[in-house]
């Protein structure tokens, strides 16, 4: 193995020679460029350059489109500042060139719209702001990021150094990478999920970044303390629920029916917990009907989260609302029927309704 190789002394590879003598200095190159492949910002400004965004037929629409420049280097920048040998540099940027650049995607497109409410004085502004907001966030998620972390792992085992944890914005690529993945898979693996009546997914998820946009609103209503036990029911591939555990100190329960589905839950939760971001004593998952009493007793959680497309397997509100405790916060995309005296609205979370269940049905 190479790095006990160095150690030993036996070396007869230059290159290798050359990655014990600067072992720290190269840690920190490749730890900042794991840190900057995570960010936006740094990918449109080293490798998205080419501009093609225009408006999108009226003065608040506007159509994002960046070029990646195949040729550039400056992303590996950093590197030759480091005033490292240059036949070592050179070893490296092939290296990454060959792992990161030819897995870019080719482009990054996307709409931004703003809202029509918006005076024309300030639409620029407002653009502007939607604009570096998506490429901040969005553009690395559309990244096979999770891959480009894990190479650069590997280089560092390679050079013998130590594999530190993800940062903030790193498990945030991470997370989206993997449940980008996740769903894609699921579909391919598992056709029953595409409602062919509705012509669209049951397995549909608002995805990573507003999973964590919930739990930020959700905390600021105090809603996930340490003691709070979240629940979304129909999990899918557990997006909110391991987006709970990891950002707020709530236990978080996923309920999903679908068994193969639920697998794929838990591929994840091994790839998430092997980065050392998630807290396993305060996740559960269950696999089964939850309106089953076999398998579930909505009667205990504080916060229910539930994104039920209408389609084959619609999730009954008021079912939900039969089930859980007076006191008892829901966020749903759609509301009860029947139910609608035992419960009281709340301010939208997430841009979802929400409200709470003030009482047990008259009779009850
Ligand atoms: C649209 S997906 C939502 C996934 C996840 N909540 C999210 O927002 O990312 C709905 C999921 O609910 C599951 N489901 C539907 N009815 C269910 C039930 N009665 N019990 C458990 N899971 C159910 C489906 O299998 C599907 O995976």
């Amino acid at each position: 193995m190479p790095a006990k190789q160095m150690e030993s002394g036996f070396l007869t590879d230059p290159i290798e020679n050359l990655l014990g003598v600067h072992r720290d200095l190269i840690a920190q190159a490749l730890l900042r460029l794991r840190r900057d492949l995570a960010d936006g910002t740094f990918l449109r400004q080293q490798l998205y350059t080419l501009d093609d965004s225009r408006f999108a037929g009226n003065t608040h629409h506007y159509w994002i489109r960046l070029g990646l420049d195949s040729a550039s280097q400056t992303w590996l920048q950093d590197l030759e500042s480091r005033k490292l040998p240059d036949r070592l540099v050179q070893w490296l940027k092939s290296q990454l060139n060959r792992k990161i650049l030819l897995r870019l995607p080719q482009e990054y497109s996307t709409l931004v719209k703003v809202p029509f409410s918006v005076e024309i004085d300030s639409v620029a502004d407002e653009r502007d702001e939607r604009i570096a907001w998506a490429i901040k966030h969005r553009l690395p998620a559309t990244t096979p990021y999770s891959i480009f972390h894990s190479e650069i792992n590997r280089l560092l085992k390679y050079i013998g150094h130590e594999i530190q944890p993800p940062n903030e914005s790193e498990f945030d690529s991470l997370f989206a990478h993997y449940g980008n993945n996740a769903i894609a898979k699921s579909r391919n693996r598992f056709p029953e999920v595409w409602d062919e009546l509705r012509g669209h997914y049951i397995l549909d998820s608002r995805g990573s970044l507003f999973a964590k946009s919930l739990v930020t609103e959700l905390k600021d209503r105090k809603l996930l303390l340490s003691s709070s036990k979240f629940v979304d029911i129909g999990s899918g591939i557990g997006t909110n629920v391991f987006a709970v555990n990891h950002y707020s100190k709530a236990h978080a329960t996923g309920i999903e029916k679908h068994p193969g589905i639920m697998r794929m839950s838990h591929v994840l939760k091994r790839r998430l917990l092997r980065v050392r971001r998630l807290d396993a004593t305060r996740l559960d998952f269950v696999l089964g009907d939850a309106f089953d009493s076999r398998a579930a007793n909505l009667g205990q959680y504080d916060v229910f989260y539930v994104y039920s497309p209408i389609g084959k397997w619609v999730i009954d509100i008021d079912m939900i609302v039969d089930r859980a405790k007076v006191g008892s916060v829901m966020v749903l995309n759609r509301l009860p029927i029947r139910n609608r005296d035992m419960i009281e609205p709340l301010n939208n979370v997430a841009g979802l309704y929400a409200f709470r269940k003030v009482r047990e049905k008259a009779g009850d």
